[in-house]
Order: C-alpha cells, then structure tokens, then sequence
C-alpha cells in the first residue's frame, strides 16, 4: 500500500525549527517521511537527520523516500528512547526535535493493522507489532473498571461504563478478536438515538482510546517530550504537533514546567529545589492549520502546533 501521508503544518515546522545547513534534526515520528523529506532538502552534507519511528512499515516507506539523503539516518526504536538514540550515533545533543504524535493516515487506513472499524481485521492497533499487548489481549482480560476508565479518560466515552460492561459480557461468550466484533459490541452498548444524532461513527471515541491504551501513547509523548528538552543543544528548537486535546495538554504542561524552572510547591515562600528555566516558549497558544491548508487536508483540523527554545 502506498504511504500517503500529507505532513501537517509542514512549513510552520520547518519554520519553527530555524533550520541551519550544518545543524542535527531528530524526527522522532518518522512516518513517511513527510517533514523529514523537507528537512532533509535543507541540510548540507555536513548537516544530520535521525529519523525515528516504531512502525517496520513506516520505516521501510520512509527509508525509501529519503534514500537520496545521505544525511539522513533512521532508526526503529520508541521516541522516549531518545536519548539513548542520540548516545548510538555519539551525539551530545541535537539543534531541532520534531513531534507529529499519534497514528498516521497509513495506519488508520490499512485496515489489516486493525486500528479501523471501517474494516473488518484482526484485532491488534500496535504501531510496533513487534512486541507488547495488542487491542484483543488488551480487552480480553482487563477489568471492568479499568477499561471503563480507558474509555472515559482517553476517549471522553459518556458511555464508558455501558461499553465496557457490554465488552465484559460478550467476551464471556466468545473471545473479541476483530475489529467489526469488537465495533459491534461498542454501537450496541449506546443507545440508538443518540448513536443516530452524532456526526461522527459511535465506535470513534473507544477505539481512539484503546489504541491509546494499547501503544501507551500519554505517557510515552511525555517521556519523549521530556527526553527532548533534555537532549537540545542552547538554542535548539522543540516543534509538538498534537491531534488531541490529551496529547495537548501533555506538550503544554510539560513545556511550560521546564519554562518555569523551579518546580517547589506553589505554597513555598521561597524556592528551595534551585531549578533554573530550561525552555523559552516560542508559542504562547498553538499554532493551527491555515484555511488553504484544511482545504487540502480536512486531517488537519484537530492538529495543534507548540513550539518552544532550549535556553
Ligand atoms: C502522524 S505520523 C507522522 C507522519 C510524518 N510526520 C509524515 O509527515 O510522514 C506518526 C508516526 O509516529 C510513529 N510513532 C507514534 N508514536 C511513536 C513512539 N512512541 N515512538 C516511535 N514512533 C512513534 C507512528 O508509528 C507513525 O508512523
Ligand atoms: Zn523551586
């Protein structure tokens, strides 16, 4: 299948990250290669960019893509990894870190990666099918109260608990292992209605919060974005694109606390734990996709830019 995949606010990226021709770029949501194709045209022989992903097929399509780069590198690894890449090619630090979070269209629309409920496939929505849970050994023996939660704090399910009590019952009948099962078992357990009144699919909200669940998306983009901000050199920039209000929050906060520097109770008089500011905010709101672009690419609707400056 071919990876088609428009990169997002791409000349707000590239202009986030002031790229220099000499300068080490870390994609660390490879993809296919969309940004990193852009980057990579700007960089001189002397220039560097580590493109990272966790996904064989994103790798395999970007590698392709970027093969007349010598300065490009890419690398299979999870971008909360990070440092440790960096160690591997015995870098100290880089001088611009980009973020596209989340799933792309590729593997949203290869429906035999089962994150789709638009077709019917093995359960699994791993980015690295390599190793950990997928969905179906995820759902098959989670409690109820936890999955609940899964579908109300990753997908701001109203029906979380009707879902996941549906999810429970069936799976007691016959293991969920396919996408279409596991749909079904969702639509059933919201009442008809207001499943009718909604713009979007019913099954939407739960399997964007499984598939978070299932990659451990939340707290890997904080781990990342942390890593990030440590890995910088002075005046490095750091560019988070985000899709969900979740993933914003986490990029906000963990943006705005390496800004703050100290981080002691806000009731302390005085600081104690000595923390200087690491990071400058470039963008105080985010940055959001052009008109011409949303005409282009509907995709980009939800896509919120942060950008901040190493110091
Ligand atoms: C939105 S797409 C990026 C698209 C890319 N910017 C482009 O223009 O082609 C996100 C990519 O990041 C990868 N990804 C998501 N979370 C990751 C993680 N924690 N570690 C490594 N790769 C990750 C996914 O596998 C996917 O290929
Ligand atoms: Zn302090």
């Amino acid at each position: 299948m071919e990876f088609s995949h428009k990169p997002v606010l791409l000349s707000e990226c590239l202009e986030g990250l002031q790229i220099r021709k000499d300068g080490v770029y870390v994609d660390c949501t490879l993809g296919g290669g969309g940004h990193s194709y852009e980057i990579a045209k700007q960089l001189g022989p002397e220039g560097m960019l580590i493109g990272i992903d966790q996904d064989d097929d994103a790798l395999a399509a970007a590698n392709a893509r970027l093969a007349e780069f010598s300065c490009f590198r890419s690398v299979k690894a999870n971008f909360s990894e990070l440092s440790g890449v960096l160690r591997s090619f015995k870098l100290s630090g880089a001088d611009g870190i980009l973020f596209d979070l989340g799933v792309s269209s590729y593997q949203l629309d290869n429906g035999a990666r089962g994150f789709s409920y638009h077709t019917d496939a093995p359960l699994d929505m791993r980015m690295d099918t390599s190793k950990g849970q997928t969905a179906a050994e995820l759902i098959a023996d989670i409690s109820h109260g936890a999955l609940a939660r899964i579908l109300r704090d990753y997908g701001e399910e109203r029906f979380a608990s009707q879902i996941a009590s549906a999810i429970v019952s069936a799976r007691e009948k016959a293991p969920i292992e396919t996408t279409f099962a596991l749909r079904d078992i969702i639509v059933s357990a919201i009442p008809a209605g207001f499943a009718k009144r909604e713009k979007q699919h019913p099954a939407k909200r739960s399997f964007q919060a499984i598939r978070i669940a299932v990659n451990n998306e939340l707290f890997v983009a904080e781990e990342g974005i942390k890593a990030a901000i440590d890995s910088l050199n002075p005046g490095g920039r750091l560019c988070v694109i985000s899709f969900h209000s979740l993933e914003d929050r986490i990029t906000k906060v963990t943006m705005a606390k390496a800004a703050a520097g100290c981080n002691c109770p806000r009731d302390f008089p005085v600081c104690v734990c000595g923390a200087s500011p690491s990071l400058k905010l470039i963008t105080k709101k985010p940055i959001t996709a052009s008109e011409a672009e949303l005409n282009e690419n509907p995709r980009a609707r939800s896509a919120k830019l942060r950008i901040a400056e190493k110091v």
